[in-house]
């Protein structure tokens, strides 16, 4: 099990999220973050940190996002580490821009 992104954070990246985790499990890629599922521990910290709830648990992603779960996976792999928050990327196309 691991905690995964979903649309929701395309284009918004607010970042809140990969400040709290305890294990460095968030990457960050061009419009979104993703999380590595092999070192999430699934403690939750990150979800209630989303304002346009872009997190879910694998095994509630729902079913139109479930292309994100393999998203994360590989994505990840090849992105870069982020441990802070950053400014905001809300840029034209996130679905939820008034955090
Ligand atoms: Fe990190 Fe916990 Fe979120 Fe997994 S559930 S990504 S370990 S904060
Ligand atoms: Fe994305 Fe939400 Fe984190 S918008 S960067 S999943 S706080």
């Amino acid at each position: 099990m691991a905690y995964v992104i979903t649309e929701p954070c395309r284009n918004c990246k607010y970042t809140y999220c990969a400040a709290v985790c305890p294990v460095e499990a968030f990457r960050e890629g061009e419009d979104c973050l993703y999380i590595e599922p092999l070192i999430c521990i699934d403690c939750n910290k990150c979800r209630p940190e989303c304002p346009v709830e872009a997190i879910y648990p694998d095994y509630e992603v729902p079913s139109i996002w479930q292309n994100w779960i393999a998203e994360n996976a590989q994505k990840s792999k090849h992105s870069p580490p982020i441990i802070d928050v950053k400014p905001p990327l809300k840029k034209e196309g996130c679905i939820n821009s008034e955090f």
